[in-house]
């Protein structure tokens, strides 16, 4: 972020981390994102963000994330610039670097969405933006901060808590970035454990596991689902990153390991464990338990995301 934008919790502020949150700002998110859930179901639109102008600038695919933030913006009568795959048919392909991408898209609007297939990227615009806040809607393996916020807030609306929670997390701890902003949110909150269910090669990182573990949460890796607790509160089930694998053979070796199906959860779940997924899934829940009243990753979490946006695009412009 520039030195001309102002820092007061969240108004100017950019987006990057969950780290940069305290629980004081998620408490006060989650008050705003309750008021848009009442704005969401009203038919008529609110005009909070009339005359405001959001770029979304996507360089890598995404179609619920770029249509959350899109649904965002528009529930609150702003509007978006949509720029999708840039490296394939703008300036970027001519050679422009990502510092004049972003400083030509401020000057059209009042705040930018970036998602990149590259660590990082996202703070890099932070601090090649002078006068508008960044959000990070994904950056490579790093962090996906609105999804975690998002599902933070689908976990307290179920148990009206965020501490004392257990919670089971599969799939691609290695890769998942939903799974790093997710961790390092539940981290701020005492005695959260959670249970990392992954093949050997899809663990955390060693820094990773060290810095989060440093941070207060009590994190336990099994390799088998017969190693799940029985009383989490949430299973959150996620994708092997396909699109981080060197080959498709090194990922057909890991994909889909572990798939919750209706056995799983006749096995291992309590009665009020959520199910829950960031989504695209692959195979990895089957469709038999979309119509279980706990598995909530069709239904509030979608919904929750968009009302979390609203909540934060409305904040950092100090609506
Ligand atoms: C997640 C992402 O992009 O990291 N999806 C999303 O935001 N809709 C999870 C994933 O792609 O597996």
């Amino acid at each position: 972020m520039g030195s001309n934008k102002t820092i007061n919790n969240f108004k100017g502020k950019d987006i990057l981390s969950l780290d940069q949150f305290s629980i004081t700002d998620i408490s006060h998110l989650f008050q705003v994102t309750k008021k848009m859930r009442e704005i969401g179901r009203r038919a008529k639109p609110s005009n909070l963000l009339k005359g405001n102008i959001v770029t979304l600038i996507f360089y890598e695919p995404s179609s619920r994330t770029f249509g959350s933030f899109g649904a965002a913006v528009k529930q609150l009568g702003g509007a978006t610039i949509d720029v999708q795959d840039p490296q394939h048919f703008s300036s970027v392909s001519k050679g422009e670097t990502l510092e004049d991408t972003i400083r030509v898209f401020e000057s059209y609007c009042d705040v930018i969405v970036i998602r990149h297939p590259a660590m990082g990227t996202a703070a890099k615009a932070a601090k090649a933006a002078e006068f508008v806040p960044i959000i990070n809607a994904g950056d490579g393996i790093g962090e996906h901060p609105t999804q975690a916020l998002l599902d933070m807030f689908t976990i307290y609306e179920k148990f009206g808590k965020l501490n004392n929670l257990t919670g089971v997390m599969a799939g691609d701890m290695l890769n998942g970035r939903t799974v790093h902003s997710l961790i390092r949110g539940l981290s701020k909150y005492k005695n959260n454990t959670l249970y990392l269910l992954s093949p050997d090669e899809l663990k955390l990182d060693k820094p990773d596991f060290t810095k989060f573990k440093n941070s207060g949460i009590k994190l336990i890796e099994i390799a088998s689902t017969g190693d799940m607790p029985k009383n989490a509160n949430f299973w959150y089930w996620t994708r092997v990153q396909k699109e981080r694998f060197k080959s498709l053979k090194e990922y057909g070796k890991v994909k889909n390991r572990f798939v919750l199906n209706n056995k799983l959860i006749k096995e291992r779940a309590g009665k009020d464990t959520i199910f829950m997924h960031p989504l695209p899934r692959v195979g990895e829940i089957l469709e038999e338990v979309d119509l279980n009243p706990n598995a909530v990753y069709l239904r509030s979490e979608v919904r929750n995301g968009m009302y979390v946006r609203m909540a934060l695009i409305s904040l950092v412009l100090g609506k």
